[in-house]
């Protein structure tokens, strides 16, 4: 598939729209906003999990891989939405969550009946430990925080779930789990879909034995995080499945960074398409941990840049994105939320990730400039990795500063649903009761005031995606981070075949002065955020968020 030139859109289906007036997102409700996506001028959604799900982690948790959650739709209706697609040009991609399942799957309740249960080894089941057994197997943390097992007393042994207590940890030391895996991938190549965006994919493969961990955070991670096993794994999904169709694949993988990148997407031994890379997304949190907020720093985005686009340069490909259902919403974090920034700030993000290398995934409601809802009561919340870190976080740094935090990093800041027009509920829903708040900032942030301003974050989108279609040096070009402008200007230039062009980013909300690092005969505009930048690259002075991108000649 020709993915490099592509480009994806992210829906998250519970926020998307409501078609029957459930307060939930559905398929109809995709199917009715087909054209929206299409206008766009993107090549393909993914789609978060549509499966079905008794949403611990609303879809993450699949209960059954071959269905549609009821509350979405039928079968039928992903069909419908699927050819629906087709028709438009659109592929589809689907979220493979195959690390755990949740504990409502049908091999998960069979495994838990008894020990000899044929079932028993889809699952990483053990004994406790210490003098009365009565502590877990080992000393692994789980990513919503705190231990990664949970004892069951049906057998009087403990399961591990590396995410939350209904997730339980699939074994693939045992060779028929993969088998379940393959005609699962088999079951929707078949139906015709095009790729799969692969969940927490890196660490599958965990150490025979399941021995303690060393490190104090995400302890045990050194025995599952791109371990022995795991390219052999995806090489025979590659192998045995995928290469047999048309597909496109992209991994979410947990701690990467290039070397253990190029181990799966290097274009001589390719068993990934591409991965996400996370570094970029810390530019304003510690540790990679993002309810620990500090404030934003450009420095840290611009190395996080510079190490993917060099680093897989020739020899893999990126896909870059700045939002997804992980993350609260941009604007806000990297650029500021006040009304008279918003628009701007927007645009020059986006400018930024569409003038990289890399597939460009755009979420939902990013094209249009949303902002977080930043709700400040936790029972607001719906989200597990909210709650969860609420109750940790709380007893260490107290109730307001864990509200604060939370409220800025949360994923359910981009979850609310999305914002049609300013009539109630924000057009998602004709229900009052949705599932998560609408942001109340919906009357002036929806799709239908930007579709009818031509200066607005939307339009702005679809512009960039189809200049990136005509300038090769912004999809293909080399990457070089121009070592200018500190903690407030962003300054890159692509090159390609002889083509070059130069992106200019203020970050800030004053004027800088900004002189042209490069050489070149004539310069030419290409795109920027302000009506009058200048059409030629001179000494000039960036305004708040002025983003400007020449083509050098
Ligand atoms: C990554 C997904 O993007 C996230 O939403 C989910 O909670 C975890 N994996 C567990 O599946």
């Amino acid at each position: 598939m020709d993915y490099k030139n592509m480009s994806i859109y992210q829906i998250y289906p519970r926020s998307f729209c409501d078609s029957n007036g459930d307060g939930i997102g559905d398929i109809n409700g995709i199917i009715s906003k087909l054209d929206y996506i299409a206008s766009l001028g993107v090549n393909a959604i993914w789609f978060s999990p549509l499966y079905q799900s008794p949403n611990a982690d609303f879809g993450y948790d699949i209960s059954d891989y071959v269905a549609i959650n009821p509350e979405y739709g039928t079968m039928e209706d992903f069909d419908r939405l699927l050819s629906e697609m087709h028709k438009r040009g659109l592929k589809c991609i689907m979220d493979l969550v195959i690390n755990h399942t949740s504990s409502q799957h049908k091999w998960f309740t069979e495994s838990r009946k008894s020990v000899d249960n044929p079932y028993r080894d889809y699952y990483f089941w053990r004994k406790g430990t210490g003098k009365s057994g009565k502590k877990p197997p080992n000393n692994w943390t789980s990513f919503f925080i705190g231990s990664a097992w949970k004892y069951d007393e049906t057998t009087d042994e403990w399961y591990l779930h590396l995410f939350d207590v209904n997730q339980p940890d699939l074994n693939y030391q045992n060779p028929k789990v993969l088998q379940e895996i393959k005609d699962i991938l088999k079951f929707w190549l078949d139906k015709g879909v095009d790729g799969f965006r692969c969940d927490v994919i890196t660490i599958l493969d965990k150490t025979p034995g399941l021995p303690d961990g060393k490190s104090s955070f995400l302890t045990g991670s050194e025995h599952y995080i791109d371990n022995k096993n795991m390219f052999n794994i995806l090489k025979e999904l590659k192998t045995d499945v995928l290469s047999k169709y048309d597909t496109f694949t992209v991994g979410e993988s947990v701690m990467i960074n290039v070397p253990r990148a190029l181990r799966y997407i290097s274009e001589d031994n390719q068993v990934l398409n591409t991965v996400f890379a996370f570094d970029h997304m810390d530019a304003d949190n510690y540790f990679g941990v993002k309810q620990l907020v500090r404030k934003f720093s450009i420095k840290k985005l611009k190395k996080a840049h510079e190490r993917w686009q060099t680093g897989l340069y020739g020899k893999a490909w990126n896909a870059t994105y700045f939002e997804n259902h992980d993350q609260a919403r941009i604007v806000g974090r990297y650029c500021s939320d006040e009304p008279q920034y918003r628009v701007l700030g927007a645009k020059m993000l986006a400018t930024v990730q569409m003038c990289l290398s890399g597939t460009p995934f755009i979420y939902q409601g990013q094209e249009i400039g949303m902002t977080s809802i930043r709700m400040t009561n936790i029972d607001d919340y719906q989200d597990v990795e909210a709650k969860r870190s609420y109750n940790l976080m709380r007893k260490i740094f107290g109730v307001k500063k864990t509200m604060k935090n939370i409220a800025y990093a949360s994923r359910d800041n981009a979850r609310t649903p999305m914002q049609w027009n300013n009539s109630p509920q924000a057009g998602f829903s004709v229900n009052p009761k949705t599932w998560l708040k609408v942001n109340p900032a919906y009357p002036e942030i929806n799709v239908e005031n930007e579709k009818n301003d031509p200066d607005s974050v939307l339009n702005f989108y679809k512009r960039l995606l189809k200049i990136r279609k005509e300038n090769k040096a912004m999809i293909f070009g080399k990457y070089e981070l121009i070592k200018t402008g500190g903690n407030k200007l962003y300054c890159y230039t692509k090159e390609y075949e002889g083509q070059k062009i130069l992106l200019a980013a203020n970050f800030t909300k004053r004027n800088y002065k900004f002189v042209s690092p490069v050489a070149a005969n004539k310069t030419e505009l290409i795109i920027s955020n302000y009506p009058d930048s200048p059409k030629e690259l001179t000494e000039c002075v960036l305004r708040p968020y002025e983003t400007v991108v020449y083509k050098l000649l």
